[in-house]
């Protein structure tokens, strides 16, 4: 069984969720969610700016299992800021996957506004219409200004992290926080990652699994939650099976040192970037 982990606020999260950032085709994200439940997965990870809500809501529906068994979460774009429009963008969301409440509900990215989106994000989780709210690409400092007006803590960070950039010191804080790291692109986003590192490779053949799982298994050592993306069905399914082994201390510090500190997607501290992107909406 895929286990679940404790969120601050009494809920539980399963630790292993199925990504589909860049799954923009019906069919594509259709399967990937079918195949993702066939296997075991019961945590979706989808985003309006994604585009994908409708065909990840079809899925789950078609798939047989009570809305109540599947995890979803989703997120708010950065061009959607303020009370009154973040709840407006809550409810499209939730009209694309034809659901009546939300698992997960996170601030996408720290673009200017979120204090007041938090508000509105409180007030429809106090109404139980969302049962659990986050933050994505928070950074220390972002959190902090965010938790100076919250009245209800964020239950997950979800950050880009793997073993070329593992996010120690943010990890740190959040673990003192009781806020979970949530990885996102827990393999590295495909190009140049760690799945052909030599360490890697040699932990894979000595364990007998693949490059892959070692590495969604260092994740999940670590206490982080992991949404690894596949669009194909043996690749979603070796993802699933990490709960089986593990990993001594001495290979977890192998890994450990591969941190490079070089990130793949955009920097939130970058504020022209989180500016320009509020100029372009997530919803399709
Ligand atoms: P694909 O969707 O074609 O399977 P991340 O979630 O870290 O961004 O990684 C996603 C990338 O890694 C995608 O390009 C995905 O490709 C690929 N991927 C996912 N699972 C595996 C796996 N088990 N082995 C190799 N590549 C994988």
């Amino acid at each position: 069984d895929i286990p679940s982990l404790p969120l601050n606020n009494g809920n539980q999260i399963p630790q292993l969720g199925l990504g589909v950032f860049q799954v923009d085709d019906a069919t594509d994200t259709k399967n990937a969610v079918k195949w993702a439940l066939k296997a075991g997965y019961r945590h979706i990870d989808t985003a309006a700016y994604y585009g994908n809500e409708q065909w990840v809501g079809e899925a789950i529906r078609e798939s047989g299992l009570k809305r109540e068994d599947v995890f979803v979460t989703s997120k708010l774009w950065n061009s959607d800021r303020g009370y009154d429009q973040t709840k407006a963008a809550f409810q499209a969301t939730l009209d694309k996957l034809g659901f009546d409440y939300l698992d997960m509900y996170l601030i996408h990215w720290p673009a200017p506004g979120y204090a007041e989106s938090w508000r509105a994000m409180e007030d429809l989780y106090k109404a139980g219409k969302i049962k659990n709210i986050g933050v994505s690409n928070f950074q220390q400092s972002q959190l902090e200004t965010l938790m100076k007006t919250a009245t209800v803590k964020p239950v997950v960070d979800q950050i880009e992290t793997h073993p070329y950039f593992q996010q120690n010191d943010l990890h740190a804080y959040l673990e003192t926080q009781g806020i979970l790291h949530e990885a996102w692109s827990p393999l590295g986003g495909g190009k140049n990652n760690a799945l052909t590192d030599p360490i890697i490779t040699e932990l894979a053949a000595a364990h007998d699994v693949s490059a892959a799982q070692i590495i969604l298994r260092w994740h999940v050592q670590r206490e982080e939650i992991v949404i690894p993306k596949s669009v194909h069905e043996a690749r979603i399914a070796q993802n699933r099976d990490i709960f089986a082994f593990g990993l001594d201390e001495d290979e977890m510090h192998q890994i450990a040192d591969l941190d490079a500190g070089k990130r793949v997607g955009p920097n939130p501290d970058d504020e022209a970037w989180l500016k320009q992107s509020q100029s372009y909406s997530g919803r399709k």
